[in-house]
């Protein structure tokens, strides 16, 4: 009898020391895969199908929308993106950010004037993505472009 009892305080001490190192492997891995493994990198360049060049009108800027897929961290998510898309020729195209440079507003082509406008603080912009009039401080940031045979694709926004 007194033999049993340190055998069976032995075994609940043993089970009990297993269960906190169970319980403590359980909350150390995914904070140590938190802290060790690096996130996706979201510097590598995406690029995205936008449009087929051969279905756009020449010198008429068109909005074509696309899936963008947006990496934050370890989060992938794909969300709808629009960019301006004016050809030049069959083998030149530009794409404008949808964003004002003043502060962020959707613009629109106003085709009777001949130009980009934006409703919040009325700037305008020329075909080329110059600052015609308004507050707006440089001209629309572009997207970078690439052609593949008449697919365009689009990568970064980079800011003029
Ligand atoms: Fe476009 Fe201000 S946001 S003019």
């Amino acid at each position: 009898m007194s033999e049993e009892q340190p055998s069976r305080r032995k075994f609940y001490l043993a089970f009990i020391n297993g269960l906190g190192a169970l319980i403590t492997g359980a909350l150390a891995i995914p904070a140590a895969l938190y802290l060790l493994v690096l996130p996706k990198s979201s510097k590598s360049i995406q690029w995205v199908q936008a449009a087929d060049l051969s279905l756009l009108p020449d010198k008429t800027p068109q909005e074509v929308s696309f899936p963008e897929k947006r990496v934050d961290g370890w989060k992938v998510s794909t969300e709808k993106a629009t960019a301006w898309v004016v050809k030049t020729s069959d083998t030149q195209v530009v794409a404008f950010s949808p964003r004002c440079t003043h502060l962020g507003c959707a613009y629109h082509w106003v085709a009777k004037d001949n130009n980009f406008f934006c409703p919040c603080h009325t700037s305008t912009f020329a075909i080329d993505g110059r600052v015609l009039s308004g507050p707006a401080p440089r001209p629309l940031d572009r997207y970078e472009v690439k052609l593949e045979g008449a697919k365009l694709l689009l990568g970064p926004i980079v800011k003029v």
